[in-house]
């Protein structure tokens, strides 16, 4: 019952937006990086209608100091793999580190997992949970003692308990719904090795239960009132964590992705069809012992879910804000810099075919003065237009302005609570899945990747446009934009396609690609070093891969292997694979330590079942793979370090 986010869960998005002229409508042949492959990414920025980006570009948050390292890459590219393993370069180790199962090492207790997956609800609730996604690293001491926060985005109900998952079950539901959300533990390297710190005061498990405040514009609005919370301003669980973002005033943000899924709703009205609400769950139904899921009863508990929750890592018991402000959506990452002027700007992507790039400025300059609580919660949240000439601006969702008034929105809660909606009606552009976004250290380039589009062009799609240029596009592209004057507060943009992904060798026009180096499909996750090497995490599903195996007249995914992790490397102008993973896993989740030595990754979903109607079988869990160890298969954190201590890419 593990959630397939590359199936199709229905185009959910029915308006006609799209970019406008056709000024640059062979823009994948005009923007192939004629002259410049994949494109320099410190030197050269192609552009489409002569713009040019003007001014010194502003290095994000934190980021300054790092700017201008050029640092070649050293490895030795890794073959693509369909094998049950985890590969990493010569000269590098990586081991699994914490798996869905293993103690937190929280004060309350240290259960251990059990191999056939018979730990109770309430011993779930002291582990790691399932579907490990984002995650950050946040300095205790150095590089050699943190805390980490890392989501739990969902779970394979077929590997999380020793029999068949029931519904009508409430212990079932329970370790389900204690398996789900975030978990933040203390981990330290002791003789080059790392371990999770046992006792320590700061391990959190935050589940699909804890108390998580409200907060910003539409806290406290009837669209968020509940018969159990009629204040609007307090919900039980986050839900969906995908990937996050990491503030430079030391707190993680968590991103709600695929709420939907986990609600029931009999007729749906127009807001609920936006958002993926139907009668249908996914991952077990919780409605029959939670009825909070049953929208029948409490039509505005979805409304809940779909926000940026902030969380303070150092502080165990304080409560998480859902930071409404920046929008409900479903929330891939988030990624934090800041403008000229020192607000705080975050970029977020809406990952489903045809959704929308959002980027949310802070209210205030004066970040310095204030408190981090007021931050989050002041602000403008914006929506991307693409126009076909390279240009690009950030549309307000302001409510009182332009189309975003009464009676369609009654307020900036409802603009903010159905901000797809909003997006719509400002003519926003339709994208191929926006997944991870990631913004250069010292040029302040921001990097989107998109994922995959199977319906865009065709029957029920999108039409193509030059910002998502391939009908049925199914192996993704990352586009690139420059803020006017580097400023990421600014209002308009120049932006160009980075890399369309494919094997450049297709036949099929639609699937070839253009990387310079080592081939992917699907790019989701992204994140740069503070060399400003560009690291690209890749989410082909499953059943792509296996279909493909099956049926040699699919399409072409064999020069992929299973889901990998690769670098560009900006100074050879190249892709090289440094990692491929075990079967049936997506390569996620992106943490350094500052020294660059070690790296966190996530792998997750091992196993997954080949299509979403073929459930993992408790009798016969390792079907598919046994990584990490042999048996079960269970998403883990990998820690990978280099032999000699270097720093991980060189
Ligand atoms: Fe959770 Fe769009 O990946
Ligand atoms: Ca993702
Ligand atoms: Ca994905």
């Amino acid at each position: 019952m593990h959630m397939d986010e590359t199936e199709d869960l229905g185009t959910a998005n029915p308006t006609t937006n799209r970019s406008f002229s056709e000024i640059c409508a062979n823009s994948l042949s005009r923007r192939s990086f004629v002259g410049g492959g994949i494109g320099l990414l410190a030197a050269s920025f192609v552009r489409c209608g002569g713009a040019s980006p003007n001014g010194t570009a502003k290095g994000p948050v934190g980021a300054k100091a790092n700017s201008g390292i050029m640092i070649p890459a050293g490895f030795t590219a890794v073959p693509a793999s369909t094998a049950d393993t985890l590969v990493v370069p010569e000269g590098y180790t990586a081991r699994a580190f914490v798996r869905w199962g293993d103690p937190i090492g929280s004060l309350a207790g240290h259960p251990s997992f059990a191999p056939d997956a018979s730990n109770s609800a309430e011993e779930q609730a002291l582990q790691f949970g399932m579907h490990h996604d984002g995650m950050a690293f946040f300095p205790l001491s150095g590089s050699r003692r943190g805390l980490m926060a890392v989501n739990h985005e969902s779970i394979d109900a077929g590997l999380l308990l020793p029999v068949v998952f029931d519904s009508t079950n409430r212990e079932h539901v329970q370790k389900a719904k204690n398996a789900h959300g975030v978990s933040v533990y203390e981990a330290k390297r002791r003789l080059g090795r790392w371990h999770v710190a046992r006792q320590s005061p700061y391990a959190r498990r935050i589940t699909a239960d804890t108390p998580i405040s409200l907060s910003g514009p539409a806290a406290g609005s009837s669209a968020l009132s509940t018969k159990a919370d009629p204040a609007g301003r307090l919900v039980l669980g986050t839900l969906g964590n995908c990937s996050g973002g990491q503030t430079p005033w030391g707190t993680y943000l968590t991103c709600e992705e695929n709420f939907n899924g986990y609600f029931k709703k009999t007729a749906q009205d127009a807001r609920e069809k936006r958002y993926g609400i139907s009668a249908k769950t996914y991952g077990g139904d919780w409605s029959i012992v939670d009825e909070r899921f049953n929208l029948d009863l409490h039509p505005n508990e979805a409304n809940r879910f779909g926000w940026v929750v902030e969380i303070d890592p150092f502080d165990p018991t304080s409560t998480p804000k859902k930071r409404t402000a920046l929008g409900r959506f479903k929330h891939e990452n988030a990624a934090v810099t800041a403008a000229s002027d020192g607000r705080v700007v975050i970029y977020m992507g809406d990952d489903e075919r045809n959704e929308y790039i959002y980027k949310f400025v802070s209210g205030d300059s004066a970040m310095a003065s204030m408190s981090m609580d007021d931050l989050l919660d002041h602000g403008t949240l914006y929506v991307a237009r693409f126009n076909d000439d390279g240009r690009g601006e950030w549309l307000p969702l302001s409510h009182g302005t332009g189309p975003l008034v009464s009676p369609a929105f009654a307020d900036q809660a409802e603009v903010l609570t159905f901000a797809r909606q909003a997006g719509d009606a400002l003519g926003a552009t339709k994208m191929d899945r926006p997944e991870w976004i990631a913004v250069h250290p010292s040029s302040g380039d921001v990097f989107c990747t998109l994922t995959n589009n199977s319906k865009r062009g065709g029957s029920g799609g999108a039409p193509t446009n030059a910002a998502n240029p391939r009908p049925q596009n199914l192996h993704g592209h990352v586009i690139r934009w420059r803020e006017d004057q580097a400023d990421a507060g600014a209002l308009e943009f120049t932006w160009d396609l980075f890399v369309m992904a494919g094997d450049p060798n297709s036949v099929s026009p639609n699937l070839r690609g253009n990387i310079p180096g080592d081939v992917f499909s699907s790019p989701d996750g992204l994140a740069f070093d503070r060399a400003g090497r560009l690291w690209i995490m890749t989410d082909v599903s499953s059943s792509a891969v296996f279909n493909e195996t099956w049926n040699p007249n699919g399409v072409d995914y064999q020069a992929f292997g299973n889901n990998q992790m690769l670098m560009f490397d900006p100074i050879a102008n190249e892709v090289k694979r440094f990692l491929t993973g075990p079967v049936g896993a997506e390569i996620t989740g992106f943490a350094l330590t500052p020294d660059g030595k070690s790296l966190f990754v996530n792998v997750q979903h091992p196993g997954e079942p080949v299509n979403g109607a073929d459930e993992n079988d408790p009798a016969n869990p390792s079907k598919y793979s046994t990584w990490p160890d042999g048996g079960r298969p269970r998403s883990a954190t990998v820690v990978i370090t280099k032999d000699d201590d270097g720093e991980i890419g060189t």
